[in-house]
């Protein structure tokens, strides 16, 4: 049997595999139905100081290949999530909280409310996409780089960043960098390419109706691009932080690609609304399946071991 068991710091995570967060974790139960299926771990929604409603419906749509949302972070407020984790800890399985400011400062609020809770490890969202007006955290390095370091002096739980993705080498060095001065202890990568839409060309509409139509994509066909982010970040980071893989994965082969671009723990979030827990089970069968046919005696042992092709034979 094939070892699948992944580390932040000296957290254990066995399988490394769990919900992204926004999906299945708003509400204690969506949680506790995570923790109930063969998740290795549960990660919340993005919390903030105070509960919120979110975006005006419709605001989530998806296919089979992607999907598209512009939700306004709806949360239950910090509060909640710290009373849900005193509660759900008898699992006995790593609790992740996700927690963004809408200021600076609030970030730093939630970190004093979250260091004292049960939440094993915390998860800084830089990257919401959906909030009409304000910038993504992470695409302003200096801003990104403050909040990183004042987090980091508040905060002895193992601490992550889930980052966008960005479009430039250059920029994925100047961030990388960033972490690594700062030494967070685990990044998501990535959150929702922010500027997607669908549209109903029966009705001629948008799907979604919040911010001109326009929210973060995820899903299928995001697979490739947030792959080439791993594969980017993790040669910067040679190792020194774990990366979680986040993007495209609905069945174990998807999994098994981002182990070899380095990610060695994985969330679940668009298969994972359509097609609900049970999914956990299939993919990690499916995973070990392809663990054993490979003989390895730890999936570690492919993390971040993808290979470049053959030049020769070849037609382009
Ligand atoms: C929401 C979307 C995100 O991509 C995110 O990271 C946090 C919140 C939202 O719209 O609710």
């Amino acid at each position: 049997m094939t070892e699948f068991i992944g580390f932040i710091g000296d957290i254990k995570f066995h399988p490394p595999i769990m919900n992204a967060s926004g999906v299945l974790c708003t509400t204690e139960e969506d949680l506790q139905a995570v923790l109930e299926s063969r998740a290795g771990a549960c990660v919340t929604k993005t919390m903030t100081l105070e509960p919120r409603e979110g975006n005006p419906k419709p605001r989530c749509f998806w296919t089979q290949d992607f999907s598209v949302n512009s939700m306004g972070i709806p949360n239950k407020g910090v509060e909640y999530y710290v009373e849900a984790a005193r509660r759900l800890k008898k699992y006995q399985k790593p609790m992740i909280a996700s927690m963004a400011g809408l200021q600076k400062e609030e970030y730093f609020l939630l970190s004093e409310k979250l260091e004292k809770s049960d939440f094993h490890a915390i998860e800084v969202n830089l990257s919401c996409p959906n909030l009409e007006g304000k910038e993504i955290f992470a695409y302003d390095f200096q801003l990104a780089k403050e909040v990183l370091y004042q987090l980091r002096k508040r905060i002895s739980k193992p601490m992550g960043v889930k980052l966008p993705p960005y479009s430039s080498r250059y920029h994925i060095q100047e961030i990388a960098k960033i972490l690594l001065e700062v030494s967070v202890d685990f990044v998501s990568l990535s959150n929702s390419f922010p500027l997607g839409t669908a549209i109903l060309s029966e009705k001629e509409e948008t799907a979604i109706l919040p911010n001109g139509g326009i929210g973060g994509l995820g899903g299928k066909a995001f697979r490739p691009i947030v792959l080439g982010q791993i594969l980017l970040f993790q040669r910067h980071f040679k190792g020194q932080i774990p990366i979680i893989g986040v993007g495209g994965i609905e069945k174990g082969v998807h999994l098994y690609e981002h182990l070899l671009a380095g990610a060695s723990l994985f969330q679940i979030g668009t298969a994972l609304l359509r097609e609900g827990p049970f999914l956990f089970q299939k993919i990690l069968e499916e995973a070990n399946h392809i663990f054993q046919q490979k003989g390895l005696s730890s999936y570690r042992d492919k993390c971040g071991k993808v290979k470049a092709p053959s030049p020769k034979d070849q037609k382009e």
